[in-house]
C-alpha cells in the first residue's frame, strides 16, 4: 500500500490544500494529512480545532487520514508507514524554501522522497495568512474555503472582537 504524508499548518485549510489533497489521491493508497506543532507561527485556530476543520472538510474523500505531530517530520512519516511527503508548488517563490526542506528531509531520512503537486492556477495565490486577514476585516472567504471553514472563521473573529467580560464588583459589607 502507497502511503503519503501531506503536513502543513492548515490554519485553516483553504480549498488549495483540498486540490493537492485530490490530487494525491489519484497516486496514492492513502493520505494522512498531518497538522504539525509548528512553534514559529502563532495559529488563530488551536490544533483540536485545526484537527477538526481538517476531518470534516476531508469527511466525502476515502482513504484520507488526519493527524497531528511534534519533532521531524520523516519520523511521523514513518510512524505512518508513508514514503512519500506531498507538498504543493504554487509560485516560484515556494521553491527555495520547498527545495530547501526536501533536502533536508532526504538528508534526516532517505527511504522518504518528497513529491511536489501544482494546483489549479486560480488557486495559486492562495495562503492561509490571506485568508486570515480577509476574515478578520469581514471579507467574504466563501469562494477559497469550505462553507464549514468559512463559518469557522467568522465564528473565531466574532469571538476574539467579544470584549471580556468584567468581573461583578463585590458590594463592600458596611
Ligand atoms: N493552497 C493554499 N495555501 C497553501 C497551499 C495550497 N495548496 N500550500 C501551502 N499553502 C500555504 C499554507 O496555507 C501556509 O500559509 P500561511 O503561512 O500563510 O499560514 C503556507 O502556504 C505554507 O505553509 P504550510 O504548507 O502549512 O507549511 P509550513 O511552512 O507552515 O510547514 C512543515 C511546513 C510543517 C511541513 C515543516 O515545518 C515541517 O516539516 N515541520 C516539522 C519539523 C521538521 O521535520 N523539520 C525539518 C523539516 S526540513
Amino acid at each position: 500500500m502507497k502511503i503519503a504524508i501531506y503536513p502543513g499548518t492548515f490554519d485553516p485549510v483553504t480549498y488549495g490544500h483540498l486540490d493537492i489533497l485530490e490530487r494525491a489521491l489519484k497516486l496514492f493508497d492513502k493520505v494522512v494529512i498531518a497538522i504539525a506543532h509548528n512553534s514559529s507561527k502563532n495559529p488563530l485556530f488551536t490544533e483540536k480545532e485545526r484537527l477538526e476543520l481538517l476531518r470534516l472538510a476531508t469527511k466525502n474523500y476515502e482513504n484520507v487520514e488526519v493527524g497531528s505531530f511534534g519533532g521531524l517530520l520523516v519520523d511521523y512519516a514513518k510512524k505512518r508507514g508513508a514514503t512519500t511527503i506531498i507538498r504543493g508548488l504554487r509560485a516560484i517563490s515556494d521553491f527555495e524554501y520547498e527545495f530547501q526542506m526536501a533536502l533536508m528531509n532526504r538528508a534526516l531520512n532517505e527511504s522518504v522522497e518528497t513529491v511536489f503537486l501544482m494546483p489549479k492556477e486560480e488557486l495559486t495565490y492562495l495562503n492561509s495568512t490571506i485568508i486570515r486577514n480577509i476574515a478578520q476585516l469581514h471579507g467574504r472567504v466563501s469562494q477559497f474555503v469550505p462553507p464549514l471553514v468559512a463559518k469557522a472563521l467568522e465564528q473565531k473573529v466574532r469571538s476574539l472582537k467579544r470584549p471580556a467580560l468584567k468581573p461583578l464588583a463585590r458590594k463592600k459589607k458596611k
